[in-house]
């Protein structure tokens, strides 16, 4: 990996409390070509030493997406370089095999503000969707609580430092889904058993006590099914991947689980958790390799089935 650069669009949504699609494209289209540079500039390359370029063309938000394919293939047209598009998942995905050698097969939870999936992958990365939201993604949710508990957006990292801080007892609330005989997940009933806890204690609950209830909640879900797949498909390590990755307790639970079952456990380091260019070149590289180009009429899919290989 020679430069991974990532320009955060935090800042403009902020005060939205939640990402704006219009604003967001804009802000691509301003800033991408500057992002380009630098990428090669701090890699030391020029664009002529390059074999392909990569772009992540699905899902996501539209103009967002459009803004990265148009400028990937006038980059490629310029340069006569093959065009390689890559599902955004795949790349969460792959993001972990950049900082250590994976063993396959493993069991992949993608954690981000729009994705909780799943994903058993056996070699060659070849995948097979275990289970993912039936509603909110555990991103949406940590952002969503943290709206009702009126902290700043995202909500991840200020749930994750107050839960951190909090040495009283946390807040009880239900495991979604933690019965269910399936892979899948629900988080917006969660949401909901924090907001009326908050309504039936109006001004008399401690703000750290509810984020950590619910973090707890969160991640004991999210790893319970993690590891029963993990059992059940006899795989030897899991992978954790996407924003929420970040998370500090959910970083310790997982390692701690997989140390008990004598599995091991991947989470990579927090430049690879949220989205990033390095992940998308990780796929486009084996889709260039396999010969998986796109041409000129290539354009963007706000959702798309991951494929693997
Ligand atoms: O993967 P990502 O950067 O973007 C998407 O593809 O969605 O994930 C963003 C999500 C946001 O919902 C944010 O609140 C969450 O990741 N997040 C965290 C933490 N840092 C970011 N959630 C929990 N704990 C964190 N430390
Ligand atoms: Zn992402």
């Amino acid at each position: 990996m020679l430069s991974n650069v990532v320009s955060s669009q935090v800042p403009l949504h902020e005060r939205f409390g939640g990402i704006v699609p219009e604003i967001a494209a804009r802000r691509h289209a301003e800033i991408i070509t500057r992002i380009i540079d630098r990428a090669l500039r701090e890699a030391n390359v020029e664009l002529s030493d390059l074999d392909a370029i990569a772009v992540t063309n699905r899902p996501g938000l539209i103009g967002a997406l459009l803004v990265g394919v148009e400028a990937a293939k006038a980059l490629a047209f310029v340069a006569q370089k093959p065009l390689v598009p890559v599902h955004h998942i795949e790349g969460h995905i792959l993001a972990p095999s950049l900082a250590h050698p994976v063993p396959f097969p493993h069991v992949c939870l993608t954690v981000a503000g729009g994705h909780t999936l799943l994903v058993l992958v056996r070699e060659g990365w070849k995948m097979e969707v275990l289970g993912s939201t039936l509603d909110d993604a555990v991103g949406e949710a940590y952002d969503k609580v943290a709206k009702l508990l009126g902290l700043g957006f995202p909500g991840g990292p200020v749930i994750d430092r107050l839960a951190n801080e909090w040495e009283g007892e946390p807040v009880e609330f239900p495991r979604p889904m933690v019965q269910a005989d399936n892979y899948d997940f629900s988080f917006a009933g969660l949401k909901t058993a924090v907001r009326y806890y908050l309504e039936r204690n109006a001004d008399n609950y401690a703000v750290g006590a509810v984020a950590a209830g619910f973090q707890i909640a969160a991640v004991e879900t999210l790893l319970a099914k993690t590891f029963r797949a993990a059992e059940a498909f006899r795989v030897q390590a899991v992978t954790v991947t996407g924003g929420v990755s970040a998370n500090r307790y959910l970083r310790r639970r997982v390692a701690e689980e997989a140390q008990k079952r004598g599995m091991e456990a991947f989470v990579p380091p927090l430049s690879l958790c949220t989205d990033n260019g390095a992940m998308i070149a990780a796929v486009g590289y084996r889709r260039w390799l396999r010969g998986e180009l796109a041409d000129w009429t290539l354009t963007a899919s706000p959702s798309a089935p991951i494929e693997g290989f």
